[in-house]
């Protein structure tokens, strides 16, 4: 059976207030459009009503767009400007999908990007016990979402303020949920890498580009979760301890969002690859080889944690009934 829309969108206009644009649902047919956020998406690419072809787009839904894209362009030129987004709430099981991808717990502070009614954080709150912060430019938006929080007895753990979501600190989340669009993530990005290692983001609809996400699901939309990578890239000392004795081993490591790779030197040694290394928010682990004698070669299995310029856990040394372990710590020494 070809999916079913609901449809709904509207424009911000003078004076912060929206005008709704359309409301409907239909059949699609042929070509599947992924978000409803695609009119805006055309409208912002193209700068006029120009629309993806399918049987859904009827003269009726054209013409309506050509007018809200050009109203948005013309009619308001000062408030309209600061809104990136249109208002298009995520379905209600989306929302449920998202928080419960980005393992919403009550120790978690969610700041939804673009809040809009208010659906995420309150969503985050009485479903998952967390607490939340929404933000939106739309003064009528957060009146609604502050209601709608006091309907659902969360306002003491939910709070909305109406500011521009550029200009917010998202250094106190522990997760940050956004339905924007593809160029508004694009800006986000460099804000979302510097947060705190282990920051879930959680978007539905649109991802963020070539930083690949972590998790995908598709239930009716896609959601991505991305978890933000310590920056280990670099040049790193490290000593480790095991019962034979201490090592000392330099590392080099290079980075791309949450994929390494790199090389490990020991003492009076060539360089050799680092295997299987993974990086999980703060959460790193690889293996190096120690060959250094023929005869009694193992792995050693490193996993630990990253700290700004220090890196510290545990190391394996080889398996089952030969194996030992120790500590490693390693130091940041250049780039
Ligand atoms: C697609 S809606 C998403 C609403 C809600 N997060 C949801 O998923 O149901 C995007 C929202 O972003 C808001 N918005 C657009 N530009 C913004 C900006 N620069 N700062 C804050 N909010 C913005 C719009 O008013 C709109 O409510």
């Amino acid at each position: 059976m070809e999916p079913l829309i609901k449809y709904r969108a509207v424009i911000p206009a003078k004076g912060g207030y929206r005008l709704p644009l359309l409301a409907g649902e239909g059949r699609m047919g042929g070509r599947f459009i992924g978000s409803p956020l695609q009119p805006a998406l055309e409208c912002s690419n193209r700068g006029r009503g120009r629309l993806v072809k399918n049987r859904f787009t009827s003269s009726l839904l054209r013409y309506y767009l050509i007018i809200a894209c050009a109203a948005s362009s013309v009619a308001t030129p000062v408030r309209s400007q600061q809104f990136d987004v249109p208002f298009v709430p995520t379905p209600q099981v989306v929302v449920d999908e998202m928080l419960r991808l980005a393992n919403v717990g009550p120790g978690d502070f969610v700041i939804d990007l673009g809040s809009g009614d208010g659906r995420i954080p309150i969503a985050a709150a009485k479903k998952f016990g967390a607490r939340a912060l929404g933000v939106d430019l739309d003064f009528h938006l957060i009146i609604q979402s502050e209601e709608s929080a006091r309907q659902a007895a969360v306002e003491d753990r939910v709070k909305f303020m109406q500011q521009d979501l550029f200009k917010t600190d998202l250094g106190p989340a522990t997760v940050i949920t956004m339905y924007l669009l593809p160029a508004v993530n694009r800006r986000l990005r460099p804000q979302l890498l510097d947060l705190k290692p282990g920051t879930r983001v959680v978007a539905h609809d649109f991802d963020l580009d070539d930083w690949k996400p972590d998790r995908k699901v598709t239930i009716r939309k896609n959601v991505f979760l991305w978890i933000v990578p310590a920056k280990v890239a670099g040049r790193w000392r490290m000593r480790l301890a095991l019962p034979g004795g201490e090592r000392a081993i330099e590392l080099e490591l290079r980075q791309r969002f949450q994929e390494i790779d790199g090389l490990a030197r020991a003492e009076g040694q060539i360089m050799a690859p680092l295997w299987e290394p993974r990086l999980g928010g703060d959460a790193i682990s690889f293996v190096v080889v120690d060959g250094e004698d023929r005869d009694n070669e193992a792995s050693l299995y490193f996993e630990g944690r990253v700290s700004g310029g220090v890196m510290e856990g545990e190391v394996r040394r080889g398996v089952g009934n030969t194996q030992s372990t120790g500590k490693w710590h390693a130091v940041k020494v250049g780039q």
